[in-house]
């Protein structure tokens, strides 16, 4: 743990081995591929993905008599194989072979992985390889493989196997097994050269072209050898075998450099052409892994985020960093896609985007404004999509999908198996409306975070005026009550999808949907009346929006029902009142895990629909989501009284009925309990780090990180634990003063501002480093400072 720059494996443990795969998952925001071992396949064991950012098919399977489609996170050719024996001998197989020393290193701050370990075959033939391999952060099409191998104890012919693997399928999620899995047709293979050779792989449905090249060479010292090299192709399926004498106790290197292009990339002529242009272009291993090393540095100086040195909570932050910027960097850019919920490391959830993003965006937005301003953009180009999704459910404007895929249709799954039971049951989370209000929450705090007055009143605000249309007519007004109602709709709370005995879906007046959408009509208002005014008159013409809309938005906004179980607790929804009280401690004893409660109960044919139990955060998002003043101006707006009791009241009422099914759930009571139990906060915050490190829900980071959990954990120190708020007159910075964590040092990039912010104990140091302009406004505790560009002030904080 000293350095906490780097995760270290010791030992091969083939039990771990896919939740190590996972985590030391190499990419660069374009590509993806799992920390597998270059020489195994697929199996028990092992698990090779490589994935591609917005690389989705769909395939049909017949479901207990109903046919289903799903859209799937393909997973592309294998580019990693590489394999050796010793003359005669057996190729190598951790697995089968003995393995006296295993360790492999995730180096975070380099961008590599490398593999060390020795292994002896059924002749006691020893040999050492060290293995580090890049996805290249600075040439997104490359990358490489470097191997040092040492025969220790024995001289003889050496063959090595370098291969293209597009014999894949996706077989990464056991639950999804029963499911199509062939996304992929036989690839066409080629040599290309001596040493040199060639895939070319198309998706089934979608028909996305991946080609790699791959050169393989061979060197002792600076010399380059010169093996006999044979050519093998099969059907999806080319390798190279290379022949060389080796002398015991001398070191060879192997450097297998591939280049990876696809039909979805911008300025090709065809991927194969430019996947073969890139790996002759390519040099040698150092270089480029020297560029890389470059790219992920400058990386680091715009994301790190320091806390205790040596701890190893910040080995786990980096880890989190690592990871977010390992699935969007800035080579994602412009490439049409989304933040799927599993990052780039496996195949859980499909490869599909959800309202995760409302976790990921507050940190890539005060360090990445380009890239969150690309991530919106693939909602932009989705608008059609989810304008036609609106209309066939006979509403307006836009309604988003709960998850979204390639074209931005609904591509939740219809049914899904319960591996606790072995049932196939209807999936019915696509109610989650909600969905569309994260888009406008992330919208408007990209704005206040970049000022991009140009994204804001062009793409922002067609789509977030499209949102305040749709919840316009979901809304029915009561007239009883004078109020607006939101009906049938799921919360982020998925154990709740009806009402027991109901066989109509949704719930009435889910309270976190209807606040949401209430924040919505009061933003879009605010928004008409920010942007230009010719912009206003061409989207209100465009958009069909009234001055008779805009008063219905305001009255919406106004007078949206937020039902209440008592005086100070919001019922989740309505009706809520009426489920039964859960029995947890009887179910805590007789299971040894009841995170997935609704997978628990659906075994025992019972379902949690009858319970006051939630899977995660549902009310409680709100005292997430909006700072202590926005909540105040919300619940001011809906004429309800808002006070300290009710937050608290609140959190004690669901933190006793919550489950934390999702990891997202303790990224939300970490931060609500910071005011009023600074020891639970804590502990949520710790276990949110762990949750992927340790695989918490025993199995499901195998097939992929939490990335919502990950970047939560980051915008936790930012904006919980060093009290930055983004403010649109300043950039407001209120330490909280905690006991667990005194020393925080990070940068973030406000309003084209870099500035620079350390936290050691009560002691605040801000350095104003760079920006477009020469002031910026810093508030620190309550007041304002303008700071001159360079300049280094202190404070002394106040309890
Ligand atoms: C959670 C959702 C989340 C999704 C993807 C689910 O388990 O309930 O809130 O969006 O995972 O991370």
């Amino acid at each position: 743990m000293k350095d906490n720059f780097s995760i270290r494996y010791d030992g091969w443990k083939p039990k771990k081995q896919k939740l190590r795969e996972t985590l030391c998952t190499l990419g660069n925001g374009y590509i993806a591929t799992r920390g597998a071992a270059e020489e195994s396949r697929a199996d028990e064991v092992n698990y090779p993905g490589t994935y591609l950012a917005g690389g989705f098919n769909r395939a049909r399977t017949e479901v207990s008599g109903k046919i289903i489609e799903n859209e799937d996170f393909v997973n592309f050719p294998n580019w990693l194989c590489l394999n050796f024996r010793p003359e005669r001998g057996e190729w190598l197989n951790l697995n089968t072979q003995n393995v006296p020393d295993y360790q492999q290193t995730l180096d975070m701050r380099s961008g590599t992985l490398i593999r060390e370990f020795r292994v002896e075959d059924e002749a006691g033939r020893r040999t050492a390889l060290r293995s580090k391999r890049i996805v290249s952060m600075r040439d997104k099409h490359i990358a490489a493989i470097h191997w040092s191998l040492t025969p220790e104890n024995w001289s003889g012919s050496l063959e090595i196997c370098s291969a293209l693997d597009g014999n894949v399928i996706n077989d990464n999620v056991p639950r999804y097994r029963e499911l199509e899995s062939r996304h992929l047709k036989p690839a066409t293979t080629e040599k290309i050269g001596d040493n040199a050779i060639f895939l070319l792989a198309e998706t089934r449905q979608s028909r996305i072209l991946m080609a790699q090249a791959a050169r393989t060479s061979l060197y002792q010292g600076e010399r380059q050898l010169t093996p006999l090299i044979s050519t093998n192709q099969r059907e999806g399926y080319i390798e190279q075998l290379l022949r060389v004498d080796v002398e015991e106790g001398t070191t060879y290197t192997l450097e297998k450099v591939v280049g990876i292009y696809s039909s979805r990339d911008r300025a090709i002529s065809h991927p194969g052409i430019e996947a073969k242009k890139s790996v002759q272009r390519a040099g040698r291993f150092e270089e480029i892994c020297a560029r890389h090393g470059e790219a992920i540095q400058k990386l680091w100086n715009r994301a790190d985020i320091g806390i205790i040195n040596g701890d190893k909570n910040q080995q786990l932050l980096r880890l989190h960093v690592f990871h977010l910027l390992q699935t969007v960097s800035s080579n994602t850019i412009g490439m049409d896609v989304g933040v799927p919920s599993r990052g780039l490391h496996g195949e859980g959830y499909r490869g599909h985007i959800f309202w995760d993003e409302v976790y990921i965006f507050p940190f890539l937005n005060l360090r990445f404004p380009d890239l969150t301003r690309s991530l919106l953009m693939y909602r932009y180009y989705r608008l059609e999509e989810a304008r036609f999704a609106a209309a066939e459910v006979g509403k307006e404007g836009a309604m988003y999908p709960w998850q979204s895929g390639s074209n931005g249709r609904e591509e939740t799954q219809v049914m899904h198996l319960n591996p606790a039971s072995g049932n196939w049951i209807p999936d019915n989370t696509h109610l989650q409306r909600h969905i569309s209000s994260a888009i406008a929450y992330n919208i408007w705090n990209y704005y206040l975070t970049t000022d991009d007055q140009q994204f804001l009143s062009f793409f922002g605000a067609e789509m977030f005026l499209s949102i305040a249309l749709f919840w316009a007519s979901m809304t029915t007004h009561n007239k009883e009550k004078d109020r607006y109602e939101i009906h049938g709709v799921v919360g982020p709370d998925e154990y709740h999808t009806s009402y027991p005995d109901s066989d109509q879906l949704g719930l009435n007046n889910n309270a976190y949907t209807n606040v949401m959408a209430a924040w919505v009509m009061q933003k879009a208002l605010h928004i008409v009346d920010i942007i230009e005014k010719s912009r206003r008159r061409e989207l209100m013409k465009e958009l069909h929006i009234t001055e008779a809309d805009l008063e219905l938005w305001k009255d919406i906004s106004k007078k949206m029902y937020v039902p209440f179980l008592d005086k100070h607790v919001i019922s989740q929804f309505e009706g809520y009142e009426k489920l039964e009280e859960f029995p947890w401690e009887a179910y805590r004893e007789k299971y040894d895990d009841i995170h997935r409660l609704d997978r628990v109960l659906e075994s025992e044919g019972d379902t949690p629909n009858r319970y006051k139990a939630s899977k995660q955060a549902d009310v409680l998002m709100l005292f997430y989501l909006f700072t202590k003043t926005e909540i105040e101006r919300i619940f001011e707006n809906l004429g309800l009284e808002f006070s300290e009791e009710l937050v608290s009241k609140n959190i004690a009422y669901y933190r006793d009925r919550t489950s934390h099914g999702s990891t997202l759930s303790r990224v939300v009571f970490s931060w609500i309990l910071l005011k009023y139990d600074q020891q639970q906060s804590w502990d949520n915050f710790e276990t949110v780090l762990i949750s992927d490190f340790e695989d918490i829900q025993g199995g499901t980071t195998p097939e992929g990180i939490h990335l919502g959990a990950m970047a939560g954990s980051l915008d936790l120190v930012q904006r919980a634990f060093l009290g930055l708020e983004v403010g649109e007159d300043a950039l407001w910075i209120d330490p909280p003063l905690l006991d667990h964590l005194k020393k925080i040092s990070l940068r973030v990039q406000y309003r084209r501002h870099w500035i620079a912010v350390s936290l050691d104990d009560k002691k605040l140091l801000i350095t104003f480093e760079t920006g477009w302009k020469n002031e910026v406004n810093i508030g620190v505790q309550g007041k304002i400072h303008t700071f001159k560009l360079g300049e280094v002030r202190e404070f002394f904080l106040n309890e």
